[in-house]
């Protein structure tokens, strides 16, 4: 009900907020890397783990009784039905070298559908924010996909993974797509990508291998501004491909990265 998605909302704004706050303020300037996971370039720093300590404690202190999925461990199975999937830095390298391109993602998913997202990207002084049903935001302006061009003019932003042989592969798909497509776009925060499609900054998004944690808010903020999102074809967008675009681009971006093997390593 309506209710629920309020009271969601407002606690995972101020979970970002504050989230946002800590890691904008608290940046170490010496800061490095605390430990490595799926390969020595896939790292986590102190901040990471702090923050998703803050928001994780936040979200608990007002529902104890929800589920909790978090990049940097959290795992609660819940007993509300709600669950929250939380991103604390998504777009680690970004914040580890300086770069503004880093987000705090925060979903909260009921029966399996996202109920509401909250993307932050405090460097660039936005707030995303979307409920089911009632349409995305850009601080508090309703945000809406660009018209959809063309493949061969559309602005595709696109991500790679920290696996080698994945690396690889995903070079050699862009290096497919390049010449078709009007340009490629990495920015480095998969959060950020679904948004700025949201807003009409990009036409259009993939990438293989993200976790639910990285795509939960921004899938559904997307939605919410008109975008589809999905998978391979008729399957939905998940770990194996996350693909957002307006109907009109969608399908022909989507038939081509199947050609083209961007669900495989
Ligand atoms: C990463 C970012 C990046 C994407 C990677 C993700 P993280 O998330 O979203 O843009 O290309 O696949 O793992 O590790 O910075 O939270």
């Amino acid at each position: 009900d309506g209710r629920l998605e309020t009271e969601l909302l407002e606690i995972a704004l101020e979970a970002a907020t504050r989230a946002g706050a800590f890691l904008r303020d608290g940046r170490p300037e010496d800061l490095g890397v605390a430990a490595t996971k799926t390969s020595a370039i896939d790292v986590v720093t102190e901040m990471d783990i702090a923050a998703e300590k803050l928001i994780t404690g936040l979200l608990t202190d007002h529902r104890p009784e929800d589920g909790l999925l978090g990049e940097e461990g959290a795992s609660v199975e819940g007993t509300s039905g709600v669950e929250w999937v939380i991103d604390p830095i998504d777009g680690t390298v970004n914040y580890l070298y300086g770069l503004p391109g880093w987000a705090i993602s925060i979903a909260a998913r009921k029966d399996g559908e996202t109920l509401v997202g909250v993307v932050h990207a405090p460097m660039r002084g936005e707030i995303f924010r979307a409920v089911r049903g009632e349409g995305a935001f850009l601080n508090d302006r309703p945000v809406r996909v660009r018209p959809a061009p063309d493949l061969g003019f559309a602005l595709v932003g696109t991500g790679f993974g920290y696996l080698t042989e994945r690396k690889i592969h995903q070079a050699e798909v862009v290096r497919q797509l390049i010449p078709e497509v009007r340009d490629i776009r990495r920015a480095g925060s998969a959060a950020i990508d679904l948004c700025d499609v949201a807003a009409g900054r990009l036409d259009a998004y993939y990438e293989r291998g993200l976790n639910p944690w990285d795509y939960a808010a921004g899938d559904l903020i997307a939605r919410e501004a008109g975008a589809l999102t999905g998978g391979r074809p008729g399957e939905p967008l998940s770990p194996a491909l996350t693909i957002a675009a307006p109907p009109g681009l969608f399908e022909q971006l989507r038939t081509r990265l199947d050609e083209l093997g961007a669900w495989h390593d």
